[in-house]
């Protein structure tokens, strides 16, 4: 491929797996015995705002704990090194893309490590617990910041963006992620209808997993290195 082709990249859950974060269908996944409506939606934390906040707090201390792995590191090292257009989309939530290097980057579904004020509007970087009687660091409210995550039912950040570099792209690869969840998982087609190749990589075939071109299965931190070499080789 040539290298000043424009790649997009989408990746899920299964590219943290090696670092240590659970992904969601598996059957030891995150959900952890919550129903997805009673912890990932609005509607949620309306109702018990307590336990929406315990949920992600537990997820932003687990985050303390976790380091990138072999995938993370390969796809920095991509963004670094390639000079034509480039972009990772993750639906990921983790930080685990930017503490390894990657620049080039959008959270499609929101950051952890991020807080919303639903007063003010603001958006901010969050450390440690939020729970329910955070402070807004900007207008000082408290009681009304949330975890600064797209849930069920609310609209994915930065659509527009990624359309924008579907449409351009040369080649697009979507990792570790179950194509379960859309918008994400209707990119493939949109790539593919724009004339683009596309290659999946994960543990086993995704729901979408004849919607590729090139197919490679087996785990991430394996195969994201592998790739990445031969694109930069
Ligand atoms: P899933 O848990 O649905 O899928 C993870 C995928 O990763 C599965 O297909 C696994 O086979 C694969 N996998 C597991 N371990 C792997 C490894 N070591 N290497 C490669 N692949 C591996 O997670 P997502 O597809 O990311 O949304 O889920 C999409 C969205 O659903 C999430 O962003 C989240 C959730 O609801 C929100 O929170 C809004």
């Amino acid at each position: 491929m040539d290298r000043l082709s424009n790649i997009v990249i989408l990746t899920g859950a299964g590219i943290s797996a090696e670092s240590g974060l659970q992904t969601f269908r598996a059957a030891d996944g995150l959900w952890e015995g919550h129903r997805v409506e009673d912890v990932a939606t609005p509607e949620a934390f309306v109702r018990n705002p307590a336990l929406v906040h315990q949920f992600y707090d537990a997820r932003r201390a687990r985050l303390g704990e976790v380091e990138p792995n072999a995938a993370h590191i390969a796809l920095a090292r991509l963004d670094a090194e390639w000079r034509g257009g480039l972009l990772i989309v993750t639906q990921n939530v983790d930080d685990l893309h930017e503490r390894a290097g990657a620049r080039r980057l959008l959270h499609m579904h929101g950051e952890v490590r991020k807080g919303w004020c639903l007063r003010c509007n603001e958006r901010f970087a969050w450390e440690g617990a939020m729970g329910e009687e955070a402070a807004c660091p900007s207008c000082e409210t408290a009681g009304m910041v949330r975890p600064d995550i797209v849930w069920f039912g609310e609209m994915p950040y930065d659509m527009e963006r990624i359309e924008e570099a579907l449409m351009k792209a040369d080649l697009f690869v979507s990792i570790g992620t179950s194509g379960a969840v859309y918008p994400a998982a209707g990119f493939v087609q949109t790539a593919a209808y724009r004339g683009a190749r596309t290659l999946e990589i994960n543990l086993e075939p995704s729901q979408g997993s004849l919607s590729f071109d090139g197919r490679r299965y087996g785990r991430a931190g394996e195969e994201v290195p592998k790739w990445v070499d031969e694109m930069l080789g």
